[in-house]
């Protein structure tokens, strides 16, 4: 008999039950089988393949860089490390902007090579026909609105989305587009609480924030941010949970120190 126990995979159906029951929705970011591991086993819901790996895995300025064949190495690496968590890629810049059938193409290979479960896609309107033609073949997609990273060149800065009311009134329009759509969940980045927490309670699908206040189904971080591996990044709507960034470097000090000084290996390290 098999002791195994299996564990029950979030999906789709779960986190539109968490939003009816009112609870929130964890997820965090995630591009290597060990730390996708250690996130998935302490009670993640969803772990995002984000294209921020462009910035905290290759050291990129901006997301643009990542290739769909990047973003396909990290999905495979985190799907095997996961029992539980919804695993959700990010569709690169440029593979799902020129046109819907290039979409689909890019959004099977994700599926196909990856094992993942989702796709997400950044923008509104001028994505949709892309999204309809992806989750007509069965492939559930992810909203991404508000400051939406793969477009920093149009807006210059990655100051905080549609304080303004016309660009409100496009967020909320491109939200509720989505949900009609079909996009089982949107993320809201960087816009004001109370824009956020409207959008929330008009919508019947979960709204997962970064930057975007209490009043949203869930919250998204990205994992090397909330870790404090990042330093430089200080925004107001990060909370660090950890200091890995001196850990790590207190712990290679003292490593460096130990060998220089022969304390390291000792008797009982060796063979
Ligand atoms: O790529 C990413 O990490 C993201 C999150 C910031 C939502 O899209």
């Amino acid at each position: 008999m098999s002791v195994h126990k299996a564990v029950k995979r979030v999906t789709v159906k779960v986190l539109h039950e968490m939003k009816q029951r009112g609870e929130k929705i964890a997820m965090l970011t995630a591009y290597d089988f060990s730390m996708a591991k250690i996130i998935d086993s302490a009670g993640i819901d969803v772990i995002l393949v984000g294209d921020s790996a462009s910035n905290v895995m290759a050291g990129h300025e901006t997301t643009l860089p990542i290739t769909l064949d990047q973003m396909i190495y990290h999905a495979a690496s985190v799907i095997r490390g996961t029992q539980r968590a919804l695993v959700v890629v990010d569709l690169p810049f440029g593979s799902y902007q020129g046109n819907s059938k290039e979409a689909l193409t890019s959004a099977i290979r994700v599926m196909k090579e990856t094992g993942a479960h989702a796709v997400k896609m950044e923008g509104g309107a001028e994505i949709q026909e892309s999204i309809k033609r992806i989750l007509s073949a069965g492939v559930p997609v992810m909203g991404h609105l508000g400051l939406t990273p793969q477009s920093i060149y149009k807006f210059g800065t990655y100051v905080v989305r549609a304080r303004e009311k016309e660009e409100a009134d496009k967020l909320i329009s491109d939200a509720m587009l989505l949900q009609e759509t079909g996009c089982f969940a949107i993320v809201l980045e960087k816009v004001p609480a109370k824009l956020a927490t409207q959008v929330a309670a008009s919508l019947h699908i979960p709204v997962i924030g970064i930057g975007a206040g209490g009043g949203v189904d869930g919250q998204v971080l990205v994992l090397h941010d909330m870790l404090g591996i990042n330093t430089e990044f200080r925004p107001r709507f990060l909370r660090t949970y950890a200091n890995l960034n001196e850990q790590i470097s207190n712990a290679v000090a003292q490593y460096v120190s130990d060998i220089r000084s022969t304390d390291f290996p000792n008797a009982s390290e060796q063979y």
